[in-house]
């Protein structure tokens, strides 16, 4: 058989080092034959494969990146897209199969694709861990490490100065790395979108880490809305997918911590920094087993399904059971954190 593999949607470290698993695994154990297929659904909309063999993915479990590039592109537009079409070219090239490693956007074109006939099997990926039906997604815990890193070198700063300090991280519309990289780095309030916060009580825990001599961090997630905004902040325009691009609410909340608790607040971004360099140990042991996984899974003809991380398995599930809603942090896990607060 013979199987192209693609990465689509934003980047996260760790998807390399699934392409190796899955290319070691399936040609020394199963003699199947691989094509990566370059910058995600558009290099199948354009018949851009190119082979991968054992050679090409030597030494890549510690790369950060996507040796295939990516893109948001969206494989049923433009006049060679469509499932139709798609099927045409893998034929054309003996292609019995796709695995796509990405996110929401990519497992939802995947599922339609199958749906229309298209032998596809998903790897999630997502530095948000946004995805239901996985407990982890490669890429969270690095860009969690980056964060509390980042945090660990504000608070220094911070405490020089005696300044309040926001950071602000990425997660779209779910909370998980604020929260984590929050109470990893033992910030004084974290605000996630799960659990709309007013101005008032964000300032409080300020002013009481502050009154305390302590110089205070706030940790906020892109997606983060202030009760009484009716969506996350966003100033820079669409996507690909028509989906707002998050980022700016830190700068929103320093100079109103400011005003009200009279201290002096700077926010930093750390935007694409939580995505680049090597993945974590963590990462690259998850991203690998999913990728030794999705070889079994072609063999199985396990089409229709993402390989994910249950427990300490790696299972399968359709691609269904992980659409739709997202995988939000829960009231309990906040209420645990906000026990830290202030
Ligand atoms: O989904 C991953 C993510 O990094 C989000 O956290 C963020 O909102 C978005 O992608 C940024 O996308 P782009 O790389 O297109 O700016």
């Amino acid at each position: 058989m013979k199987i192209g593999i693609l990465t689509s949607g934003g980047d996260c470290p760790g998807l390399n080092a699934v392409i190796r698993g899955v290319v070691l695994k399936g040609t020394m154990t199963y003699d199947l034959e691989f094509v990566g297929i370059r910058d995600g659904w558009r290099g199948v909309v354009d018949g851009d494969f190119f082979p991968l063999t054992r050679h090409e993915v030597k030494g890549l479990s510690k790369v950060g990146g996507t040796i295939l590039g990516t893109s948001r592109t969206n494989p049923y537009e433009g006049p060679r897209g469509g499932a139709e079409n798609i099927a045409k070219t893998l034929y054309g090239h003996r292609i019995d199969g796709i695995i796509a490693i990405g996110g929401e956007g990519t497992l939802a074109a995947a599922n339609r694709l199958y749906n229309d006939g298209i032998n596809v099997l998903g790897v999630p990926k997502t530095i948000d861990n946004d995805l239901r039906a996985t407990d982890y997604s490669f890429g969270f815990d690095t860009a969690v490490n980056i964060a509390t890193e980042a945090m660990d070198r504000l608070r220094t700063t911070g405490d020089s100065h005696q300044r309040c300090m926001v950071a602000e991280v990425m997660g779209r519309h779910v909370g998980w790395i604020a929260l984590h990289a929050g109470i990893a780095a033992g910030a004084h309030v974290i605000c996630i979108p799960e659990v709309p916060m007013s101005i008032d009580q964000i300032a409080e825990q300020v002013s009481k880490a502050r009154d305390r001599g302590r110089a205070p961090l706030v940790v906020v997630s892109e997606g983060f809305t202030l009760q009484g905004m009716d969506e996350a902040y966003s100033d820079k325009g669409l996507d690909a997918f028509n989906r707002p691009r998050l980022g700016g609410i830190g700068e929103v909340l320093a100079p109103e911590i400011e005003r009200i608790t009279g201290m002096e607040t700077r926010a930093t971004v750390l935007g694409h920094i939580q995505r680049g360099g090597s993945p974590s140990a963590f990462d690259r042991v998850l991203a690998t087993r999913l990728g030794l996984h999705a070889a079994d899974a072609v063999v199985d003809g396990a089409w229709g399904q993402m390989v994910s991380m249950q427990g300490t398995d790696i299972v399968r599930v359709p691609f269904e059971e992980a659409l739709g809603e997202l995988n939000t942090v829960p009231q309990y896990r906040y209420e645990e954190a906000a026990a830290l607060f202030g």
